[in-house]
């Protein structure tokens, strides 16, 4: 069958003809892929060398890429209960170490000894394939009106998440139950995927929202953003010495740049019991400077600083729900997400940057 694959480091991604694959246990599903996302993420895959965490899956001199998928269930193993043949179904991406508490408990996204398997990113075969075989248990059924969307459920994940520990880490305020421990004011950071739904995600939740990226103030991401009710700052507008004195200041910032310069000043924008939550996660080494008055300002105003990665199934699940939502609740606006939609033969262009796009998608469009 054919596949889309790389080697760490390669440099590129090429197309390939690999086995197909059979459902090896009772509780394993097999699944025909139909569409899946490319990624930021993927890039770095295919850009840098494999190391010990990002090594190819045990035997294979290659990677399938892909981990931002959806498909339907054509056969199923004998014990399989929770998904059934012809349902529509998006599989997450984490797999446990089987050693820590965390991955025990099915949450691998919170893995102690940081000893996981990612499909398509880390030791497993990802999902830019004709067809995948997983667990049942890693398999989350969609609804049909998310078919086209659904390689987004993987990006909103992330926000998901973050919301959810944003919430937790504001428990404890005296808010009498208010949404999010009360955050009545939130910016997010960037203008790719995640950002945009983690505003989409604040604007159901009727939080007050702020984007702030690179882009300009006409771009697609700024109109989308605005065009949900959300407030679009440019970058270059705002200085980022002093950026309460131009935006105000914010409960919950999430910052989906990546960029480490943007993350250490986004804990100036934060009100008292405000929240920063990274999920950027900058790549490379390098050092930036951060005022003393910064970390002042934490102890001051009872602040924190959050990173999150990944997400666990109630976060999938409340993706699969809210993407649902949005299309009620923004029409048009999950659709306008994605940009380009490409087939497995552009897999040239699907791994490039083309202006204007926001998410690249590519259909896997069987014997085609
Ligand atoms: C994916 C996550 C993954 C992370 C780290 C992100 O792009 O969305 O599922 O855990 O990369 O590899």
């Amino acid at each position: 069958m054919r596949a889309v694959v790389t080697r760490p480091g390669a440099g590129r991604a090429w197309l390939a003809d690999i086995p197909r694959p059979a459902i090896q246990r009772p509780d394993e599903a097999l699944v025909q892929v139909l569409r899946v996302g490319v990624c930021g993420t993927d890039r770095h895959v295919i850009a840098r060398p494999a190391s010990a965490t990002r090594a190819l899956p045990d035997g294979d001199d290659y990677l399938v890429l892909g981990h931002e998928a959806v498909g339907r269930v054509v056969e199923v193993g004998e014990d399989v209960r929770t998904v059934g043949v012809g349902d529509l179904v998006v599989p997450t991406v984490r797999r446990g170490c089987a050693e820590c508490v965390a991955c025990a408990k099915g949450q691998a996204d919170l893995c102690f000894t940081g000893k996981i398997r990612e499909r398509g990113i880390v030791r497993l075969h990802g999902f830019l394939a004709e067809l995948i075989v997983d667990q049942e248990e890693h398999l989350i059924r969609i609804p049909e009106e998310l078919a086209q969307v659904a390689p987004l459920v993987e990006s909103l994940c992330t926000p998901e998440k973050a919301l959810r520990r944003i919430g937790n880490a504001r428990a404890h305020l005296p808010t009498d139950g208010a949404v999010l421990g009360g955050v009545t004011r939130a910016l997010v950071t960037g203008s790719g995927p995640i950002a945009i739904l983690a505003v989409l995600a604040l604007r159901l939740r009727g939080v007050a929202t702020w984007m702030l990226a690179r882009q300009p103030a006409t771009g697609p991401a700024a109109r989308l953003a605005e065009d949900c009710g959300a407030t679009y700052v440019c970058l270059s507008d705002v200085d980022l010495e002093a950026p309460q004195a131009g935006i105000g200041a914010f409960d919950a910032i999430i910052e989906a740049t990546g960029a480490a310069e943007l993350s250490v000043a986004m804990v100036d924008a934060l009100a008292p019991n405000g929240v920063l939550d990274l999920v950027g996660g900058p790549p490379e080494r390098k050092a930036v400077p951060i005022q003393a008055a910064a970390l002042g300002a934490m102890v001051g105003r009872n602040l924190t600083l959050l990173g999150s990665v990944n997400a666990n199934t109630a976060d999938w699940q409340a993706a699969v729900t809210d993407l649902s939502d949005m299309g009620r609740q923004f029409p048009g606006a999950v659709q306008a997400i994605i940009t380009d939609v490409l087939s497995m033969s552009d897999v040239n262009l699907a791994f490039g940057r083309t202006p204007g796009q926001i998410k690249a998608v590519i259909d896997i469009d069987s014997g085609g």
